[in-house]
């Protein structure tokens, strides 16, 4: 039976669109069956995404940055399986909400309350694999800017069940201006076919390595 993957992203000016997509012809080109879920802004389907996690045995999850942050969107969907309930509940222990969203905040389920629901998670050789994907502008940093995003993403990923076995980053376009003061200088073409072709040898790359180990 052929191996299922999940790519899901969100991505607002289309960037990180670009390398799902090649991540999805790469997958598919090496015989996964590839489903792919855009995380889309102000829309209630975060809370009941359609498609079941635990039933892939890959999954890449990707973001633009804002403010040195991935999107709230695919964060708050993997908070959502992370704690099996409603992400607004989580959120309500930072003093944050989901704004757009209008159906009411659920109560904590009694045998669901996050404040006692907490276990080791050990991940290992059986454990599904996945990836975190970033576009970035880094300015002034470089990728050191994606790495707070890396690591958000791939702790949601693994309090999910899936081994994060790497990331991929690349710039991504962010204002129309050369900006050759900045760390990437011209990012105006970016990702370009050779970010694209980097992204498609890295997933080559991670399918090998994880077959491998198998
Ligand atoms: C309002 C705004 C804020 C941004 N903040 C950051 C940032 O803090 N760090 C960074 O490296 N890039 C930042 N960027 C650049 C985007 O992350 C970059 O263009 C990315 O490729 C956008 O991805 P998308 O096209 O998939 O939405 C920002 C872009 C916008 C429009």
């Amino acid at each position: 039976m052929c191996k299922k993957c999940l790519i899901t992203y969100s991505s607002i000016t289309g960037n990180t669109e670009k390398v799902a997509l090649r991540f999805k012809e790469t997958f598919e080109r090496k015989g996964w069956q590839c489903d792919i879920f855009k995380v889309r802004k102000n829309a209630e389907d975060i809370l009941r995404p359609p498609f079941d996690i635990p039933s892939y045995d890959f999954v890449c999850a990707g973001s633009g940055l804002r403010a040195h942050l991935p999107y709230n969107e695919i964060l708050n969907m993997l908070r959502g399986f992370r704690t099996g309930m409603d992400p607004r509940i989580a959120l309500r222990f930072r003093d944050e909400t989901i704004p757009y969203i209008a159906e009411p905040v659920p109560e904590i389920p009694p045998h669901k309350d996050p404040r006692i629901d907490h276990r080791k998670i050990i991940l290992g050789p059986d454990s599904p694999k996945a990836v975190v994907f970033i576009t970035y502008a880094g300015y002034e940093f470089g990728p050191r800017e994606a790495e707070p995003a890396i690591q958000l993403l791939s702790l949601e990923l693994e309090h999910i069940g899936f081994q994060c076995v790497g990331h991929f980053c690349c710039p991504g376009k962010y204002v129309n201006d050369p900006m050759p003061q900045t760390f990437h200088g011209d990012i105006r073409d970016r990702p370009n076919e050779r970010d694209l072709r980097t992204a498609q040898m890295f997933i080559e790359e991670k399918l090998e390595e994880t077959a491998d180990q198998a």
